[in-house]
């Protein structure tokens, strides 16, 4: 198939990639991208694909998600327009809690239900490539049956879905507080058997006092790490505790949230070469004004990640191009910096840049056509459903039509 448009493609110069929209067309074999390059130099074919003047970026990636619970948060939504803040509702029994209560009464059947739903909001915004966590279970079974129902979605939809165990995400109510003694069940019964079953890629920790503190996330995280898991860590949300430079000393992939990171964080997770996983969906849903320093990381070099932080909690969206919205008036990344974040940067962060991320030869034909002709139009029209057509490897997965 050979398919031609505004095909957006990234040039690795000296320092960060850059974007251009000079390339016309691309000739896809198997689900593979075989040619990219000129229309007057393109292979014949018989099966010409022609979106005209349409931008085709890669398809999106979203690095950094918890798709998979039972029932919502809007009672809580509510009460936050009201003045409550996320940590009041959770000292009152609310919160991460009160999802588990609903993802533990959930049958496998149901997560996968409503999962399927929840990942059908993602295409239909262009996201291809999807990391999804467990950790509403916060037990034996019911982490099992999280992450057999991620497993299932990466099986039962077109989404390629890598899967993270979030095991220590809070504690439950059976240990009342004994943060030690469920962070014993997570290192001496639950992760060898995520492990053993091959559930997970990723393993990660809400590092912040009050849920996991640092020397408890070391434990888990080293555990996870002699068991084979690569690590990522929600790091430095609410109060700054020591998380960035835990998350380089541990060697983990990514470090995420940031909102409290200082230059000593930063520099910490550029020596260690962590990279930074911004969630400003987070901050906007929550009510909250302080979005974490994504130029400081940009001039220290590191390659900055944008994901959703799809919860029912914190960030109930399913929409990258929202969130590129936010980097750009919030954060000041600039549309380029936004989109290289949710694609080439968001498939290093999971270890996939090997085969997406960027329309090249020999990577996955997973691409998104967009209503529009010039990619700076993405996070512009806020809102706007400007995703027209979504392909993986080739298939056409979604269309607006
Ligand atoms: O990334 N910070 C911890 N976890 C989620 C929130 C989960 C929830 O509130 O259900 C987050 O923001
Ligand atoms: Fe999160």
């Amino acid at each position: 198939m050979l398919v031609k448009g505004n095909l957006l493609t990234f040039r690795q110069g000296s320092g960060a990639a850059t974007a251009f929209t000079e390339i016309r067309s691309m000739e896809v074999v198997d689900g593979f991208i075989e040619w990219i390059g000129e229309s007057k130099n393109a292979p014949t074919a018989d099966n010409v694909v022609d979106f005209g003047n349409r931008l085709i970026t890669p398809g999106l990636i979203d690095a950094h998600a918890h798709p998979v619970f039972g029932g919502n948060r809007v009672t809580e939504y509510e009460k936050r327009s009201q003045g409550a803040t996320y940590q009041q509702i959770a000292a009152e029994g609310g919160g991460i809690l009160s999802t588990m209560w609903a993802t533990r009464a959930a049958s496998e059947d149901e997560l996968v239900a409503t999962g399927k739903k929840r990942l059908n909001w993602m295409l239909a915004n262009g996201t291809t490539t999807l990391e999804a966590k467990s950790g509403y279970g916060l037990s034996l079974d019911d982490e099992l049956k999280m992450l057999r129902a991620i497993r299932r979605l990466g099986q039962e939809t077109p989404m390629d879905v890598i899967p993270t165990f979030l095991g220590a995400h809070a504690i439950p109510p059976e240990f009342d507080r004994d943060r030690s003694g469920y962070a014993a069940l997570i290192c001496n019964e639950i992760l060898p058997r995520v492990a053993e079953q091959g559930l997970a890629e990723y393993a990660d920790a809400f590092c912040e006092d009050g849920y996991f503190d640092c020397p408890t996330t070391d434990r888990i995280l080293t555990k996870a790490k002699s068991l084979g898991l690569k690590l990522r860590m929600h790091a430095d949300q609410l109060t700054r505790c020591g998380a960035s430079q835990l998350a380089a000393d541990l060697g983990a992939k990514t470090a995420d949230h940031l909102e409290q990171t200082d230059l000593e964080g930063i520099r910490a997770l550029k020596d260690a070469n962590v990279q930074p996983v911004l969630l400003p969906a987070s901050v906007y849903a929550l009510g909250l004004h302080h979005y974490p320093n994504a130029r400081a990381m940009i001039d220290e070099g590191l390659s900055v990640v944008l994901a959703t932080d799809f919860n029912p909690g914190s960030s109930p969206t399913a929409s990258l191009p929202f969130v590129m919205s936010l980097a750009c008036t919030q954060m000041k990344m600039t549309p380029e910096e936004a989109l290289i974040a949710c694609t080439l940067h968001a498939a290093t962060s999971l270890d996939r840049a090997q085969d997406r991320g960027s329309l090249e030869v020999g990577k996955r034909a997973d691409f998104v056509v967009w209503d529009c002709q010039d990619f700076r139009e993405i996070p512009y029209w806020i809102g706007a459903p400007i995703v027209e057509k979504v392909f993986i490897e080739a298939r056409e997965v979604f269309s607006r039509a």
